[in-house]
Parts: C-alpha cells; structure tokens; sequence
C-alpha cells in the first residue's frame, strides 16, 4: 500500500533486473571500499604498487583525462534520451534533465574546477564510467515505461527537484573549497576546512547523497531507489576509507571529531 502510495511499480523484467545488478554492484564496493580494497583513484591510487606491471604502466591515465571518462558516457545516455524518447510527461523530462546536469556539471569541474595531483588505471575509469552510464540508462528507461503506470498518490517531484538543487549547489560549493586548496601545480594535500568540511571530512559526498536523494523523489521509481541506496553505501564505505587516510596522513592536526559523511553520525 505505501509502496504503490510512494512508487511507480515497473513490470518490467529487464528494469528489475538492472536494478538489483546496480544495487548489488554498489553494495559490493561499498563494501570493498570499507574494507580497505579501494578504487585506485586519487588518493587511494599507489602509483608505486608492486602489483602495477609494466603493461599497467602503458595504461595509466591522469586523472583529469580517467575523470572524464568516467562522466561523459554517462552524459551522453542522459543526451541521447531527449532524442530517442518521443512522448514525454512532467516526471519523465525532470528526471532526464537532472540526470544529464548532474553529469554536464561533474564535466565541467573535471575540466575548470578540480586540480588533480595525480593518475588512474585506464581500466579502473571504464568500470566506473560504464557503471554510471548503465545505473543512468536503468533510471531513465525505467521511467520512461513508468508513464504508462498509474501516478504514485503522493507526488515528490517538485519536493525532489528542491532537495536535487540543494544538492548539487552543496556539492559544487565544496568542490570549490578543495580546489582553493591548491594553487596551480600544487599537489599537496591539505585538510579542508569551511562550509560543511568543519564537521565532515566528506562534505561533497554528504551532498551528493544529497542529490541523489532529490533525483529519487523526482523519478519515484523503485530502480531510482536501489541505485541512490546504492549510492549512499558507496559513499559511506569511501568516506570511512577517506577518513582514515585523513587521520594516517594528518595524525594529530585531524580534528577527532571531524566524521566521515554524516555530521555527528558517521
Ligand atoms: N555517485 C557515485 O557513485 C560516486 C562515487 C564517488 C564519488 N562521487 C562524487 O564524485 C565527486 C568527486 O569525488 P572524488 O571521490 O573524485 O573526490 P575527491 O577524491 O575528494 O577529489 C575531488 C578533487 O579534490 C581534490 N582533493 C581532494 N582532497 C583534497 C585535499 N585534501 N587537498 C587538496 N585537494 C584535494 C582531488 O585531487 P586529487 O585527484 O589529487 O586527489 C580532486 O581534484 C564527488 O562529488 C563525489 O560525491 C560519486
């Protein structure tokens, strides 16, 4: 009864399945990430790993180039979508519209926001972007067959498009507190402080959880609801690593009491 008050049921075999693949994908690295076996970016990634051979080498990216391959497929099945979908209703044009932002927007910093200090592997950049282009692609074709179904009673896409706002403005704003902590060239790193890093380590992925949130209550899909429960486990496991790399790396200088996502929380 709640179920169908607060989601559009899709029939659809295939979104099912999609949608139990992306879950379970994000769970496991979730998972991984918590328990120490990191994705090999940014600061996880150990450019002197013993394990890293000669044909690794030969397939290392910087990460500005690894980034964007992690946006743009994902961007592109949000562009792709406008075209390929004819009849489209209210719910149907936000949820492929704040999708495709969301990616527009992670390019765009990639580009002329983030200062990188270093590199990623070439196949740890196509897992990940292939991943969000298929949890995208899961979204939008589950909501696009959701038109057919009946409308949940509650209705939280305009409740969903202000807490996706507030998200993604959240998120912009402490990308650019981390790149104000370098100047062009620098690769330190160095604790970040303002806005919402006072209180949690990860403050951008406090507000992508944020984000991720609004994109759910707009589309009101059970697939939208795996992924960004997917989602926010993912980036609990990150945020704990995080953390931990914060106090390894700043000993004592690292507030105690600074948590990983959740202010006060986690
Ligand atoms: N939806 C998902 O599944 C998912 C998963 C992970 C992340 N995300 C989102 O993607 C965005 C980027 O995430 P990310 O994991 O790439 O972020 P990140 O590792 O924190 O890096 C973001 C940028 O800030 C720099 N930076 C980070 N910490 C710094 C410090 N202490 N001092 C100086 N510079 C620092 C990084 O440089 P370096 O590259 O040199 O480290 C990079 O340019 C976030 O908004 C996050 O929420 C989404």
């Amino acid at each position: 009864m709640l179920g169908s008050s607060l989601f559009i049921i899709s029939s659809s075999i295939l979104v099912t399945i999609m949608s139990i693949v992306n879950l379970l994908g994000l769970v496991m690295s979730g998972y991984m990430e918590m328990s120490g076996n990191n994705k090999q970016y940014a600061k996880f990634f150990d450019a002197n790993a013993s394990n890293i051979s000669k044909n690794d080498e030969e397939h290392k990216l910087p990460s500005r180039n690894g980034m964007l391959v992690f946006y743009t497929p994902a961007f592109i099945v949000g562009l792709v979508a406008f075209t390929v979908f004819p009849h489209h209703d209210t719910r149907f044009v936000m949820v492929i519209y704040v999708l495709t932002i969301h990616f527009l927007k992670r390019i765009l910093e990639v580009l002329f926001v983030h200062k990188f200090s270093g590199s990623m592997m070439l196949n740890a950049a196509i897992t990940i972007g292939l991943s969000y282009a298929l949890s995208t692609a899961t979204m939008i074709y589950d909501q696009y067959l959701s038109q057919e179904s009946p409308e949940p009673s509650i209705d939280l896409k305009y409740v969903g498009l202000g807490i996706f706002l507030i998200g993604i403005t959240g998120n912009f704003y402490h990308h650019y507190i981390l790149s104000n902590l370098r100047k062009k060239g620098d690769k330190e790193y160095k604790i970040p402080k303002g806005g919402l890093f006072d209180l949690v380590i990860c403050a951008h992925y406090f507000f992508e959880i944020v984000e991720f949130i609004g994109v759910s209550c707009i589309s009101q899909t059970i697939s939208s609801f795996c992924i960004t429960l997917g989602t926010i486990l993912l980036l609990l496991g990150r945020s704990h690593a995080t953390r931990k790399w914060y106090v390894m790396k700043f000993g004592g200088k690292f507030h105690k009491d600074i948590k990983a996502v959740i202010p006060y929380i986690f």
